[in-house]
């Protein structure tokens, strides 16, 4: 049976955070709450959320069959999307997750109408895509596509927050 840990979901769902992708937001995420980064990748992203400060629940179990940390905050494989939203809709967990801008245009974001905040980073993130665990040769970090920070329950004084 595939797992997360497969080739197929690695190929399309690797695309690492870059540390400054945090850095944009660090205002943002609470230094009071145990923050689960639950998409493992190559386990930089929880180190670079720790090196901001915080403290940071971040392992390879499903995250389906997991529920751990107060705070969701990472880059979840975009392909699960809606899975994703479906269970933490169910669970009721707070996040913040990065995700392509087009997906606030999908019916399963509308589990959250009304709910969700969006913090609008000022450049492109630029994800370092991994195959295998291997960035593939010649890749160049320029991803073709624009994300959001999708917040929910997160407080933010503004429903929508442009980052400077
Ligand atoms: C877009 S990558 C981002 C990785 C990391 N969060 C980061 O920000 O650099 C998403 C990762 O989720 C992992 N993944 C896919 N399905 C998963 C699942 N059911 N549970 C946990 N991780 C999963 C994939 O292996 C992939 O590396």
């Amino acid at each position: 049976m595939a797992t997360f840990k497969t080739s197929s979901f690695l190929k399309y769902d690797d695309y690492m955070t870059p540390k400054y992708a945090w850095e944009n937001i660090k205002d943002y995420i609470p230094t009071d709450k145990i923050i689960w980064e639950a998409f493992m990748g190559d386990g930089k992203s929880g180190e670079y959320l720790k090196d901001l400060g915080f403290d940071v629940i971040h392992n390879d179990n499903d995250f389906f069959e997991s529920n751990e940390g107060d705070v969701i905050v990472s880059n979840p494989p975009f392909s699960k999307a809606k899975e994703i939203l479906m269970r933490l809709k169910e669970l009721d967990k707070p996040f913040i997750l990065i995700l392509p801008s087009s997906k606030i245009n999908t019916q399963y974001f509308r589990l959250f109408k009304n709910e969700i905040q969006l913090i609008i980073p000022k450049k492109r993130i630029h994800f370092e895509k991994q195959i295998n665990g291997e960035k593939p040769e010649g890749w160049r970090n320029a991803c073709n596509f624009d994300c959001f920070y999708y917040c929910y329950k997160m407080d933010l004084k503004k429903d929508i927050i442009w980052l400077d």
